[in-house]
C-alpha cells in the first residue's frame, strides 16, 4: 500500500481522474492497492479493529472472517439502478433511466465531501486473464475497505493490472462512497452505508458511479456494473456477449471434452450447477468448473464463440449449500473465505439455513442477535454470500484461466418456474433459440423488492442489460447468424411442482443427467422427440443409472406439456412485446407466431412418451 502514484503509473488519465474524483469527495488519506497479500492481511487486521470482520477460529476455518452488513444494505437495489443512456429509448422499458445531466449533478452532490475523515482505496483491477484480448481493465476509487479485499478476491488486482493498462491504456471508471462521511470526530459504524442509494451507469461514457451501498453487486464494481451492465454496452459496439453465464466443462470416459454455458436468473442454481459433482451412473464422468456468475464471449477466427470468465472468485449464494447440494462449495470455503450475514457459532464458526449439520442450540445471528432453534428468525440472511477464490474451488478447469477463453458448444437458459416449463428442451435453430432465452421468466428473489411473483427474465440479464433490451435481441440475433459454428441453444427448468409443492425433479448432481443429454446433442447423437417447445429427449434418452427410483411416469409429469397453458404464454407475451414498440425485433415476433402455430397443431397435452 502507498499513497506514492510515481511508482504505480505514468498513465495520465488515471492520474487526473484520481486527482478529480479525491478534490470532489475529500478523503483524508489516499492509498493505491498493490494486490499483495501484506496488504490484505493489513486491510483485514484494521477491519477487526473497527469490528467490520470477526475473524473465525482459525482451527475451524483458517484464514476466514464474518462480516454482517446493515439489515438495511445486503442485496442488490434493482430499483435504484440507473442506466443513464443520453436517450431514454436507449435505455429500453426494462431500465430505470434519468437524464445523464441531471444525474451527475445528482452524483456530484452526493460525492462532495462524500470521503471525509476516510481513506480513498485506489483498485486498478483486470476482468479477465491479465492480457487476454478479451479482458478489461478497470478502476475502481472507493472508501470501503471491504470492497478492496473482496475486489482483491474477486478480480485480478493491484498493479499487475495498472502494468497491463500502461501509460495509454483505457479503463472504466469505477466510483464508488458508502455515502457516511465522518466529518468532525463523528464515531464510525461496523457497515457504514446511507439511506440514499444509487447505482448509476453511463453506457455511452462506459463509467460507473454508486452511492450509498457497501453490498455485493452494488459495490464491488467489476462485477455487475462493470461485467454486466458497461460490457453489455461493449459487445454490442464491438460484435461480442457480455453474459450472466456460469461456464462448465463436461468431459466424457472417453475424454471427449465440451464446455458449455449457462444463463439462470440471480439465486437459482449457477454456482450449484457450475460446481456439479456427478452422482452414481456417471462413472468416469468429469466436470470443471470455469465461473459461477459472468461469461465474456467472443467470436474466434474458427467461426467458434470463446469465452472467459472475467472474475477471479466467486460471491456465491451460502443458504442452502450443504455436502448433499453443493460438496465443492463447501470445500472451497473451508479457508480463506469471507461470509457474509450468516450466523456465528459459539466456537467461532459460520452456519446457516440449509446446512447438513442440525442447528446449534446457540448461535449469534447474522444482526449480532442471539439465536436458538427456537427463534422466529432466520440465523443467516437469506442471500448471505461467501467471497471465496477461484483458485480454491476443487472442481476448478485447468483452463480457466487461459486468455484464449474455451470453444462454448451450448447455451442454457433456467429460469425457476413451478409450471408448465419441462425439465428440459432444446431449440429448433438460432434464432428459436434467442426466441427461447428472450421470454425466460422466474419466481422473484432477493434483490427484486416489489416485483410480482413471476418475471421475464430475459436472458437472466433483467438487472444487467446496460441498453434496451430489444436491442440485445436483435444483437443475439445478429451476432448467431454471423456464426459459421453458432452453439445449440437449451431451456432447463429444475423447479417444476408436484400437486403437493415438492420439486419433482431431484435437482443438484442430478441434473448431470440432462447435461449427458445435452453433451449427447452437441456431439451429433440425435435422439430426440420434437415437441411444440423444440426437441426433447425420451425417457429412453436419458442414463438413469443410479436414480432408478425416477420412473418414466415421474418424468412425464416435467416432460408433457399443457398446449393451452402454452397458447396463454404466447398471448402474454404478444402484451410484453408490445412494451417494446419498434425496437422488438422482427424474428422474435416471427418466432412467436411459429410457436402459437405449434401449439394449435398439438394435441391439449402434447404428451413425451406417446
Ligand atoms: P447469483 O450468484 O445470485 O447470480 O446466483 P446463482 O445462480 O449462482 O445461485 P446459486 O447457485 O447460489 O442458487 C442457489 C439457490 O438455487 C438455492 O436456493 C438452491 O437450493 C437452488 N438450487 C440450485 N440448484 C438447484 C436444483 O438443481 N434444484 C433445486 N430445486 N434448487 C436448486
Ligand atoms: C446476483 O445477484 O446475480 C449476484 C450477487 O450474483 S451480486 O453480486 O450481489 O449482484
Ligand atoms: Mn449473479
Amino acid at each position: 500500500m502507498t499513497s506514492d502514484k510515481n511508482n504505480r503509473t505514468n498513465n495520465q488519465k488515471l492520474i487526473d481522474w484520481v486527482e478529480e474524483m479525491s478534490a470532489l469527495t475529500k478523503p483524508d488519506n489516499i492509498v493505491w492497492c498493490d494486490g499483495s497479500a501484506d496488504e490484505y492481511d493489513q486491510l483485514c487486521a484494521k477491519m477487526v479493529e473497527a469490528g467490520t470482520l470477526t475473524p473465525l477460529n482459525p482451527k475451524i476455518r483458517p484464514g476466514s472472517f464474518l462480516a454482517n452488513s446493515d439489515p438495511d444494505d445486503v442485496a442488490r437495489v434493482e430499483d435504484r439502478t440507473f442506466i443513464c443512456s443520453k436517450s431514454e429509448k436507449d435505455a429500453g422499458p426494462t431500465n430505470n433511466w434519468i437524464d445523464p445531466v441531471k444525474m451527475k449533478k445528482t452524483m456530484k452532490e452526493l460525492f462532495h465531501g462524500s470521503m471525509a475523515g476516510r481513506t480513498l482505496y485506489i483498485i486498478p483491477f483486470s476482468m479477465g486473464p491479465l492480457g487476454s484480448h478479451i479482458a478489461h481493465i478497470g478502476v475502481q476509487l472507493t472508501d470501503s475497505p471491504y470492497v478492496a479485499v473482496s475486489m482483491r478476491v474477486m478480480t485480478r488486482m493491484g498493479q499487475a493490472a495498472l502494468d497491463v493498462l500502461g501509460s495509454d491504456g483505457d479503463f472504466v471508471p469505477c466510483m464508488h462512497s458508502v455515502g457516511a462521511p465522518l466529518t468532525k470526530g463523528k464515531k464510525d459504524v461496523s457497515w457504514p452505508n446511507s439511506k440514499t442509494k444509487y447505482i448509476v451507469h453511463y453506457p455511452e461514457e462506459r463509467s460507473i458511479w454508486s452511492y450509498g451501498s457497501g453490498y455485493g453487486g452494488n459495490a464491488l464494481l467489476g462485477k455487475k456494473c462493470f461485467s454486466l451492465r458497461i460490457a453489455s454496452v461493449m459487445a454490442r459496439d464491438e460484435g461480442w456477449l457480455a453474459e450472466h453465464m456460469l461456464i462448465l466443462g463436461l468431459e466424457s470416459p472417453k475424454g471427449k471434452k465440451t464446455y458449455v454455458a449457462a444463463a439462470f436468473p440471480s439465486a437459482c442454481g449457477k454456482t450449484n450447477l457450475a460446481m456439479l459433482i456427478p452422482p452414481e451412473g456417471f462413472e468416469g464422468w468429469k466436470v470443471s468448473t470455469i465461473g459461477d456468475d459472468i461469461a465474456w464471449i467472443k467470436p474466434g477466427k474458427d467461426g467458434r464463440l470463446y469465452a472467459i470468465n472475467p472474475e477471479a472468485g466467486y460471491f456465491g449464494v451460502v443458504p442452502g449449500t450443504s455436502m448433499k447440494t453443493n460438496p465443492s462449495a463447501m470445500t472451497m470455503m473451508k479457508s480463506n473465505t469471507i461470509f457474509t450475514n450468516v450466523a456465528l457459532t459459539d466456537d467461532g464458526d459460520v452456519w446457516w439455513e440449509g446446512h447438513d449439520e442440525k442447528a446449534p442450540n446457540h448461535l449469534i445471528d447474522w444482526k449480532g442477535n442471539d439465536w436458538t432453534p427456537d427463534s422466529n428468525e432466520l440465523a443467516a440472511h437469506p442471500n448471505a454470500r461467501f467471497t471465496c477464490a477461484t483458485s480454491q474451488c476443487p472442481t476448478v478447469d485447468p483452463a480457466w484461466d487461459n486468455p484464449a477463453g474455451v470453444p462454448i458448444s451450448a447455451f442454457i437458459f433456467g429460469g425457476r418456474l413451478s409450471h408448465t416449463f419441462p425439465l428440459v428442451y432444446e431449440s429448433l435453430n438460432w434464432d428459436h433459440g434467442v426466441y427461447m432465452a428472450a421470454t425466460m421468466g422466474s419466481e422473484a428473489t432477493a434483490a427484486a423488492v416489489n416485483q410480482a411473483a413471476i418475471r421475464r427474465d430475459p436472458m437472466a440479464m433483467l438487472p444487467f442489460c446496460g441498453y434496451n433490451m430489444a436491442d440485445y435481441w436483435s444483437h443475439w440475433i445478429r451476432l448467431g447468424q454471423s456464426l459459421k459454428h453458432p452453439p445449440k441453444i437449451f431451456r432447463v427448468n429444475w423447479f417444476r411442482k408436484n400437486n403437493n409443492g415438492n420439486f419433482t425433479w431431484p435437482g443438484f448432481g442430478e441434473n448431470m443427467r440432462v447435461l449427458k443429454w445435452i453433451f449427447d446433442r452437441v456431439n451429433d447423437k440425435k435422439d430426440a422427440a420434437e415437441s411444440p417447445f423444440g426437441y426433447m429427449p425420451k425417457y429412453k434418452d436419458i442414463n438413469w443409472s443410479g436414480l432408478e427410483s425416477f420412473t418414466s411416469d415421474t418424468f412425464e409429469e416435467i416432460m408433457d406439456i399443457d398446449c393451452e397453458a402454452g397458447k396463454k404464454e404466447v398471448e402474454e407475451l404478444k402484451a410484453y412485446f408490445a412494451t417494446f414498440e419498434d425496437r422488438l425485433p422482427a424474428e422474435i415476433e416471427n418466432q412467436r407466431i411459429a410457436f402459437s402455430k405449434r401449439l394449435n397443431e398439438a394435441p391439449e397435452i402434447w404428451r413425451i412418451n406417446s
